[in-house]
């Protein structure tokens, strides 16, 4: 095992996520148990976050001394390395200006993490973000590289096998950083990378056995590909104490209710139980314009909706949930300052307090892709895990501003279209995820003879690796033209459609 210790910095997964990519099995510890986690997990090497703190900080988070005196390889990333730095004797403190982006990192001395990638006298572009900087190395420790902004952008002990590097290898604008990463685990480490979502799945099943026992367990499916592998997953390990409630709450796209029920219920054999819970929905949002109460209010009755569903089947000890890893990093915010809330997922938080269950989340540490690679492994069929992203509060953070019977039904009609032709294109698996959004405007327009006032559609299209961040889909104008054209033509209710070219960050996928 690895032991990542998560100083709460947004990409503390992606370094894990490195680590499964060469094959070497990793579990992240906040930094706040990453005592108990390193005597618990016996590590082979540790690898110490970023983090928005600052050494000069009067709590600044610190790592178990005990690391760095356990004769095992230490890597310290970006604020890591600085803790790291410190703790061993060296000193480090704020520095006036931050520096972020990109950088060039000028390779001075030769040393096992840059083996096979960056030889001695190179150069090579790196993402810096950082704040403190090094004014004294640790005793024993050399300069491998440095930057312009950093003299210590990468300094180490070889035979203590101990790094402290002030970039962020994990992130893709780092281009060998990958490579770095498996560096550290073969060369340095010399764990072997035979660890695969085989290994996984398997690993999942048995702690979900050894969690559960005999107990009840209920599943809120969404009908996406997380909550639908998690469901499968947790069938696999405990048959019918699984039972899976979908909550139709009257947000879903075209047909999606049906093709759920149907392939679950029909062709997985899982209990099933399928609310009809529209109007209480949509009742509810009526009016309400802001996109956070929406979020909240949806999230707050998709609880009681489940809750009330749960009683009637007589109760469960614990409630299985799709969540992925982004949905964790987007949505909590804990103790020791990390990461701002951006959007309150509906998916993450509320309902076991309430309901007194305690919480099974198979898919917790994974990515989107990675999920997908697990649903393969456990036979669902190519073209379920290839199915985009969907988010739980659904059409109603596609509609910005207030939600109605009739603006659904408007943005599930041009959505439709767009996917279809989406599909016909041959585009659908080269995009992460493709929707229409109906927009609280209306224009004029022209149509026959008469003047029309009707309501804007916006299409979005976005790439991306897993959802962190994406860049929008560069349609060709004859295909953006058909798609609008045959919106308009046969959505009653839009006269005008727009494409959006905003990439993540600045934006968000959605638009709410
Ligand atoms: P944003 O809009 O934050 O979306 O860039 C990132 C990814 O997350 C999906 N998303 C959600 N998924 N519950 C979910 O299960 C939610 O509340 C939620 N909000 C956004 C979004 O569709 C995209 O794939």
């Amino acid at each position: 095992t690895v032991l990542i210790i998560d100083f709460g910095s947004q990409v503390t997964q992606l370094i894990a996520r490195r680590v499964r990519e060469a094959g070497v099995y990793s579990e992240i510890v906040p930094f706040q148990s990453a005592e108990e986690g390193f005597h618990r997990l016996k590590p082979k090497a540790v690898i110490l976050s970023g983090s928005p703190a600052s050494t000069g900080d009067i709590d600044a988070p610190r790592a178990p001394q005990a690391i760095f005196e356990a004769g095992i390889p230490v890597l310290g990333i970006c604020y890591g390395q600085m803790t790291m730095c410190v703790q061993m004797g060296g000193r480090a403190e704020p520095s006036a200006h931050r520096e972020y982006g990109r950088a060039f990192l000028e390779i001075e001395k030769n040393c096992s993490l840059f083996e096979g990638i960056w030889p001695e006298g190179t150069r090579h572009q790196v993402w810096m973000s950082h704040g403190d900087r090094v004014i004294d190395m640790p005793e024993g420790f050399t300069i491998f590289a440095r930057s312009p902004g950093a003299p210590y952008a990468v300094f180490g002990d070889e035979e203590r096998r101990m790094y402290g590097i002030m970039f962020h290898p994990e992130v893709v604008h780092t281009p060998d950083g990958a490579k770095l990463l498996s560096n550290f685990v073969h060369r340095v480490a010399g764990l072997k990378g035979d660890w695969t979502m085989a290994a996984f799945r398997e690993q999942a099943v048995e702690e979900i056995r050894k969690k559960v026992g005999d107990g009840k367990v209920i599943c809120g499916l969404s009908g996406g590909v997380d909550s639908s592998v998690a469901a499968v997953l947790i069938h696999e390990a405990i048959g019918d104490q699984l039972t899976c409630i979908f909550v139709d709450h009257g947000l879903l796209r075209m047909n999606e209710a049906e093709e759920v029920v149907g392939m679950f219920r029909d062709h997985y054999n899982i209990p099933l139980v399928h609310v009809q819970a529209q109007d209480t929905f949509l009742d509810a949002l009526d009016g309400e314009m802001d996109p956070e109460v929406k979020r909240k209010t949806i999230g707050r009755l998709f609880i009681e909706t489940f809750e009330a569903e749960a009683k009637r089947i007589g109760g469960a000890d614990f409630l299985a949930q799709g969540t992925l890893y982004p949905d964790v990093i987007e949505s909590v915010s804990f103790t020791g300052g990390p990461s701002v809330t951006i959007k309150s997922h509906h998916n993450v938080g509320g309902l076991p307090e309430r309901m007194n269950m305690q919480l099974v989340e198979p898919l917790r540490e994974l990515f989107k892709d990675e999920v997908r690679i697990l649903g393969k492994e456990l036979g669902l069929p190519e073209h379920f895990v290839g199915r985009q992203p969907f988010p739980g509060p659904g059409l109603a953070i596609r509609c910005p501003g207030g939600v109605t019977r009739d603006k659904l039904r408007i943005l599930r009609e041009a959505d439709a279209i767009y996917l279809d032709e989406i599909r016909k294109a041959g585009l659908y698996d080269a995009i992460w995820q493709a929707f229409a959004v109906l927009l609280p405007v209306q224009t004029v327009g022209v149509m026959g003879d008469g003047r029309t006032y009707e309501f804007v559609c916006a299409l979005r299209a976005v790439t991306s690796v897993d959802g962190m961040t994406a860049d929008f889909y560069p349609f060709d104008m004859d295909f953006l033209g058909q798609a609008a054209t045959r919106i308009i033509n046969e959505v009653k209710g839009i006269n005008r459609v727009v494409y959006d070219v905003t990439s993540k960050p600045p934006g968000t996928i959605e638009w709410e």
